[in-house]
C-alpha cells in the first residue's frame, strides 16, 4: 500500500469536520472515487464529493448536518443506504462500505456491510477506487490497492477485479468506461475491452435515462469520436444508437461510390466541438446524416442520391428521441431542425449566392441561423485542400450576406408588416382565402425582395395585387 499523503487535497473544513465526526462515532471514514481521481488529474477540486464511512452513513451524514452552520437538510435514500448534505457549494454523499454480489438477471445488489478494501473491490474503474483517508491517524492519506495512480499516468481505464464481473455487475459501466476513456483520453484495457464486447446486449437492462447521461457527457467531450469509434468496437452502438451504425460502409455500383457516412459524421460531430460547447447542437451534427441510410439509391444516369433524406432524418429525430426517452420538447425540435435544413446552406453556397436565397435561408431558419451555419461549416470534411478553402470561403460569403439582409430587412422573426385584419377592411372582406393568398403574397414579395419588408410598400403591394384579383376597395 501506497504512503503517500494529500493533505492539501483535503483543506477545506469540511473534511477534518467529518474526520472528527466519525471518530466520535468510532468509525472511519473516506473521500473516494472522483474527487480522489480528478484532484489527481489537476482537474480541480469536484463539488460532488463522495464519502465511504466503514459503518452507517446515514448516522454520519446526520451528525454532520447538526454540527455545520444553517444545519442544512440531509436527504435520505433508505434503499440505497445512503444520505446526501448540500452545504455552500458541495454536494456530499455518504454511504456505508458495503461489500456487494448482484443476481445475474438483474442489478438489485445483495448488500452487506463490508471494509474499505471490500468497497473499492466492488467499485468501477481502479482510477475510480483510490480514497483519502480521513482520519486522525492517517488524515490525507492515499488508499491505492489497484494502483490506480500508476493507471491515471499511464492513461488506462482498468477494472479491479476481473472485468466480466465487474461489468456485470452494473452493465453502465462499459458506458462509463467508454466514457472516462473519451473524456479524458485514456485507453481502455484490452482485456476490459473485450469484456464490453462480450456482455455488450447486457447493457439492455440499464435505464434509457442513465445511458443517455453517459452519451451525453460523451458528446460534450473534447473529441466525442473517440467515445464513437469505441461503442462502435464493442457492438454497443447498434443496440444504442442503431441510425448511426445503418450509416457505415460504402457501395460500390458500376464504379460510382459514396463517402461512409458513419465516418463523415464523427469528423463532423468532432469539427463542431471545436466551436460549440451546445449539447444539442453537437447532437444535431451527430444526427444530421442519419436519414441517408433509408434514403439511399442508385440511379444509372446520376449515381447514388439521397432524395429528402433532410426530411426524413428529422422524422427520425422524434423516433430516436422518444425511443432514447430523452425530452420531446423544444430541444428536439431545435434538433429535427438543424437536421431538416442541414443542407440548405450547402445548396445556396454552391450557387450564385443571391440575396433572395439568403433571405430566404434567414427566415426559415429564424434565431437559429448562426447555429445552422456552425453546423454547415463542421460539414466540410473534404480532404482536397482547395475545395475545401473554396466552400469556407462561400460560408464567409454567405454568413457576411446574413448579416447585410438582416440589417436591411429584418426577416429573422418575421412579422407580416400589413396585417389580416387591415386587408380584410380595406377590401371589404370576410375571414376567406383571400386574405392568406395576398398575405402570402406580401411574404413571397418581400423575400424574394421586390419590396422592402416596410408598411408603405406592402400597403401599395396590397392594393396592387387586390387589384390583379379583381377585389373591390371599400
Ligand atoms: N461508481 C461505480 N459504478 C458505477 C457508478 C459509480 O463503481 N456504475 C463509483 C465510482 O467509484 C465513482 C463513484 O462511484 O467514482 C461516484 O460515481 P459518480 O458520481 O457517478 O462518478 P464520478 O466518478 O464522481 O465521476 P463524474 O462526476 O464524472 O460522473
Amino acid at each position: 500500500m501506497t504512503q503517500e499523503f494529500y493533505k492539501e487535497a483535503i483543506q477545506h473544513p469540511i473534511f477534518k469536520l467529518i474526520g472528527e465526526t466519525s471518530q466520535e462515532l468510532d468509525t472511519d471514514s473516506f473521500v473516494i472515487g472522483g474527487f480522489v481521481r480528478d484532484y489527481l488529474l489537476k482537474r480541480g477540486t469536484p463539488k460532488d464529493i463522495d464519502i465511504v464511512v466503514i459503518g452507517n452513513g446515514i448516522e454520519l451524514a446526520k451528525k454532520v448536518a447538526s454540527k455545520l452552520k444553517g444545519k442544512p437538510q440531509v436527504s435520505i435514500f433508505k434503499n440505497f443506504g445512503t444520505a446526501m448534505i448540500k452545504y455552500q457549494e458541495l454536494e456530499l454523499e455518504f454511504v456505508g462500505a458495503r461489500k456487494e454480489s448482484y443476481h445475474h438477471d438483474s442489478r438489485k445488489p445483495v448488500v452487506e456491510d463490508g471494509s474499505l478494501e471490500d468497497d473499492q473491490n466492488r467499485r468501477d474503474f481502479t482510477i475510480n477506487a483510490m480514497a483519502f483517508s480521513l482520519n486522525q491517524s492517517s488524515y490525507g492519506q492515499l488508499l491505492d490497492p489497484f494502483d490506480g495512480l500508476g493507471d491515471l499516468e499511464k492513461k488506462l481505464i482498468r477494472t479491479p477485479l476481473e472485468p466480466g464481473i465487474t461489468y456485470s455487475d452494473d452493465p453502465l459501466r462499459m458506458m462509463r468506461a467508454i466514457r472516462f476513456a473519451t473524456q479524458l483520453d485514456f485507453t481502455i484495457e484490452l482485456k476490459s475491452l473485450q469484456s464490453i464486447t462480450e456482455n455488450k446486449d447486457r447493457i439492455k437492462i440499464i435505464s434509457k435515462e442513465r445511458i443517455v447521461d453517459e452519451l451525453h457527457k460523451i458528446i460534450l467531450s473534447k473529441k466525442p469520436s473517440i467515445g464513437f469509434k469505441l461503442l462502435h468496437q464493442t457492438g454497443l452502438l447498434p443496440i444504442i444508437l442503431p441510425e448511426l451504425t445503418a450509416l457505415q460502409g460504402i457501395e460500390e455500383i458500376e464504379g460510382q461510390r459514396h463517402k461512409d457516412n458513419f465516418w463523415h459524421t464523427l469528423e463532423v460531430v468532432d469539427n463542431i466541438s471545436e466551436n460549440t460547447d451546445d449539447l444539442w447542437l453537437r447532437w444535431a451534427a451527430l444526427l444530421h446524416d442519419i436519414g441517408k441510410a433509408p434514403t439511399k439509391r442508385f440511379h444509372k444516369k446520376i449515381g447514388w442520391t439521397f432524395h429528402a433524406h433532410e426530411f426524413v432524418g428529422s422524422k427520425m429525430v422524434y423516433k430516436l428521441f422518444k425511443r432514447l426517452r430523452m425530452p420531446l420538447n423544444d430541444k428536439m425540435k431545435f434538433v429535427q431542425k438543424m437536421v431538416l435544413m442541414s443542407s440548405r446552406p450547402i445548396v445556396l453556397s454552391e450557387d450564385h449566392i443571391t440575396d433572395s436565397a439568403v433571405r430566404r435561408l434567414v427566415f426559415d431558419a429564424g434565431e437559429y441561423v448562426e447555429d445552422l451555419m456552425t453546423l454547415c461549416e463542421a460539414d466540410i470534411t473534404t480532404k482536397n485542400p482547395r475545395k475545401q478553402r473554396k466552400y469556407k470561403n462561400n460560408f464567409q460569403i454567405v454568413r457576411k450576406k446574413i448579416v447585410e439582409v438582416e440589417e436591411r430587412d429584418h426577416v429573422r422573426n418575421f412579422q407580416p408588416p400589413v396585417s389580416g385584419e387591415e386587408i380584410m377592411q380595406v377590401f371589404n372582406l370576410k375571414p376567406s382565402k383571400e386574405i392568406g393568398i395576398i398575405k402570402e403574397a406580401i411574404k413571397e414579395a418581400i423575400l424574394e425582395g421586390e419590396i422592402p419588408n416596410e408598411y408603405e410598400a406592402a400597403y401599395q403591394f396590397m392594393l396592387d395585387k387586390g387589384k390583379k384579383m379583381n377585389l373591390k376597395i371599400s
